[in-house]
């Protein structure tokens, strides 16, 4: 029920019941010629998907359920000798249409979030933003994080580094304002007391490490 709206200067989502889609097209053909590493950054946003709407407030049972299928297609793909096959390309097909459900029976969460907030300040790719943020994010989802990390090592994804290391401090401070604006993620992450614990400092410390 995501729809995405593109313009000159924004991009910006709407979740409703009014832009629920009619019809899918889930073509493996269409993503045969993804090259690397750009395939792997892009199916591990359905990977993050999983692991966000399972893991905190807004957790619902069919949100999981379509979550813990994903995740095992996921596994399947990213862990075994190959991931590019046809078989595979269907696969991740699935997947991340069951992510993007998963998703929608609950929130996604501390990834997203904070990866908006670079996507706004420094224009990076949403998929290649949420990798670099995800990696960081042990104390978030330490299960989630050390698999991705597996899924990398397996497929010899190596993250850019430095990310931030060239952002001016008012260009931090704008990440974190855009991070902040994610009430609703922060509140399936940390409950209805997130800000106790969400603070600018613990952003900015994650931030600077990416
Ligand atoms: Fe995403």
């Amino acid at each position: 029920m995501t729809t995405v709206l593109s313009g000159p200067e924004k991009k910006l989502g709407i979740k409703g019941n009014f832009t629920t889609a009619d019809q899918l097209v889930l073509d493996p053909d269409l993503i045969a010629s993804v090259p690397e590493p750009h395939r792997f950054y892009t199916a591990m946003d359905c990977y993050i998907h999983n692991i966000e709407a399972g893991h905190g407030h807004r957790k619902t049972i069919m949100g999981d359920s379509l979550g813990t299928e994903s995740l095992r297609l996921c596994r399947e793909i990213f862990l075994c000798e190959d991931s590019h096959t046809p078989e595979n390309d269907e696969k991740l097909m699935v997947a991340s249409y069951l992510g993007g459900l998963s998703l929608t029976y609950s929130e996604v969460g501390a990834c997203h979030a904070i990866s908006y907030g670079l996507a706004t300040v420094l224009g990076i790719h949403h998929g290649i933003g949420n990798c670099v943020v995800f990696n960081q994010l042990e104390e978030f989802y330490p299960e989630g994080v050390k698999e991705f990390k597996a899924m990398m090592k397996n497929n010899n994804i190596v993250l850019p580094t430095g990310v931030t290391a060239n952002c001016t401090k008012e260009e931090i401070e704008k990440m974190i304002d855009v991070t902040l604006t994610l009430v609703f993620m922060w509140a399936h992450v940390s409950g209805p007391d997130w800000q106790k614990t969400i603070t600018r400092e613990k952003l900015r410390g994650l931030l600077l490490k990416m």
